[in-house]
């Protein structure tokens, strides 16, 4: 779907959002979210509060799962997606703390690979996702699944690509500062999710949109995977469909 600009398609995300959370709370059950972290999803967690504070929209009834963390991260550090997903809407909304799930990048390495195959079940014992929020990163990427990922992959560590780095550089006061590694995710758990939505706004996410909608479907650029799924819906502004 595309949009005349992304204050549209925000608020067309965030009533699909609001909606889903609402109609669980009727049935007395809870809403599944998965969440994105980046400059992209800002302004959905932005309207997400104001439905919270102007019209009564409750996440009594959310649980939520972030798709990624760098590694390592401290989850005070400026960078950590702890931070952002505090600052950007946890710290505004009235989410339970204990529903709140963020991969951690504090864990030693002997700890991750246990960590991961756990993180997958909590996903699986409330249920599994309802919405998973995407992004997509300039190498293809979604959550932090670089080219190389398999399709079926799970929550795991990765080594993030040279370009993902530097893109992250400003973040961190230079590349050099920038984790090498991350804790994502897999392809296949983002492909479990009942309704994925993938978010891209402006000229620059233009090139990977038409590889990720157009392109051959290839470990290359892991967002074309989801050409083989029935539950995904590419949201875009014009400018970021511009090369369709
Ligand atoms: C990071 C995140 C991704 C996100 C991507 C794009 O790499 N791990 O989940 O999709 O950035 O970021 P932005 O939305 O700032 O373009």
């Amino acid at each position: 779907k595309v949009y005349e600009d992304e204050h549209i398609a925000t608020k067309k995300v965030a009533k699909r959002i609001a909606d889903l959370i609402r109609r669980k709370q009727d049935n007395n059950e809870n809403a599944v979210l998965g969440l994105a972290t980046g400059a992209t999803p800002i302004e959905v967690y932005g309207e997400l509060i104001r439905l919270h504070k102007e019209e009564g929209l409750s996440f009594k009834n959310v649980i939520t799962f972030n798709l990624d963390e760098y590694y390592p991260m401290l989850p005070d550090a400026k960078q950590s997606y702890v931070k952002f997903m505090d600052e950007n809407l946890f710290n505004h909304i009235d989410i339970k703390r204990e529903n709140i799930h963020i991969p951690d990048g504090t864990l030693n390495k002997d700890e991750i690979t246990d960590y991961c195959l756990a993180y997958e079940e909590k996903i699986g014992s409330v249920g599994g996702l309802d919405l998973q929020l995407l992004g997509i990163g300039r190498t293809g990427h979604i959550g932090f699944n670089e080219p190389g990922s398999a399709p079926n992959s799970g929550t795991r560590l990765v080594t993030l690509d040279d370009l993902t780095r530097r893109d992250a550089s400003r973040d961190f006061g230079g590349k050099e500062n920038v984790p090498t590694k991350a804790i994502t995710m897999g392809i296949g758990t983002i492909f479990k999710a009942r309704e994925i939505i993938l978010m891209a706004w402006s000229k620059k996410k233009a090139p990977i949109i038409k590889k990720a909608v157009e392109g051959e479907i290839s470990g290359n650029v892991p967002a074309t995977y989801l050409q083989l799924s029935d539950n995904v819906e590419f949201i875009l502004d014009k400018d970021a469909a511009s090369e369709l």
